[in-house]
């Protein structure tokens, strides 16, 4: 009798339990997948500087809901395998495609990005999107960096590595957090704040660098024919509504949602609304 596949036994093992799978990528490093449910796959994938625990108040309404999760932490994060080299937005677009056939095999998959994370999956669509059923594109932006923006991203990374990664990233603290979470949600913020200092220095500065040299999809947006939900949060200075509504309107089969009350991270601000929200789309 044959021996049963990566892709086999990684079925045969969904289940209501969360699970953290090792998965060796092509390029030789390690990524580790969360993984929880069975049913239809979906892949969240997390932003800057944190790591896939911040899905967790995400991931029991999607199992509930009959969705198996994949939820990586990305290259360099979280339980995956530090950065040794330079490392692009591509490569990890290539993991989650490596990801996906090894845990789902065939399957298309929706996938949902939180702001780096979402320019890894505008990066995935680019790549793969015969492999896409639906896409998410959560408090994110298509287009490439200014000047001064990217110069501000290399200084970040530089810092991290002199000093230390809390040093370099605290500036992005008020940001991420409304002001209300911030005051009077002492439990989250703390949550945040040690996601964010767990981060590896090498890591800050790989994937600022990443960042600062990602693809600028602006002039793509007309040609994402999967369908999208475009998600932000109404105090998100990083990706203000205003101007999430001006590029959602130019991909043809998108929706736009602002979530009341949520800065960067409506998934732990506002994880009713966030949760609704995605789960409306996704139906
Ligand atoms: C993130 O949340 O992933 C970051 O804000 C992305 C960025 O720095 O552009």
């Amino acid at each position: 009798m044959s021996q049963p596949t990566e892709t086999q036994q990684a079925m045969a093992h969904q289940s209501s339990e969360q699970r953290t799978i090792e998965l060796v990528m092509p390029r030789g490093h390690t990524v580790a997948v969360h993984a929880i449910g069975s049913g239809q796959p979906i892949v969240l994938v997390h932003g800057f500087p944190l790591d896939a625990t911040i899905w967790q108040r995400t991931l029991g309404p999607l199992v509930a809901r009959g969705y198996h999760v994949l939820a990586p932490d990305l290259h360099g994060f979280g339980k995956s395998s530090a950065i040794e080299g330079p490392v692009t937005i591509s490569d990890l677009a290539e993991d989650l495609e490596h990801m996906r056939r090894v845990l789902v095999g065939d399957q298309p998959i929706a996938l949902a990005g939180l702001s780096l994370g979402g320019y890894v999956a505008l990066e995935y669509w680019k790549q793969y999107a015969s492999h896409l059923r639906q896409l998410v594109l959560s408090n994110t932006k298509p287009f490439a960096d200014s000047p001064a923006a990217r110069q501000g991203r290399l200084d970040m990374g530089q810092r991290a590595l002199v000093d230390s990664t809390w040093s370099a990233v605290s500036p992005m603290l008020p940001k991420l957090l409304s002001q209300r979470t911030l005051e009077n949600d002492l439990e989250t913020t703390a949550q945040i704040k040690a996601m964010m200092a767990a981060v590896r220095p090498t890591t800050i500065a790989a994937i600022q660098q990443a960042m600062a040299d990602r693809h600028d999809f602006s002039g793509e947006l007309s040609m994402i024919h999967v369908p999208t939900l475009v998600i932000t949060g109404e105090h998100d200075v990083i990706s203000p509504p205003a101007e999430n509504q001006e590029w959602a309107a130019r991909i043809p089969s998108s929706q736009m949602h602002s979530i009341a009350g949520a800065a960067h991270l409506p998934m732990v601000e506002a994880a009713n609304d966030f949760n609704q929200a995605l789960l409306q789309f996704l139906n």
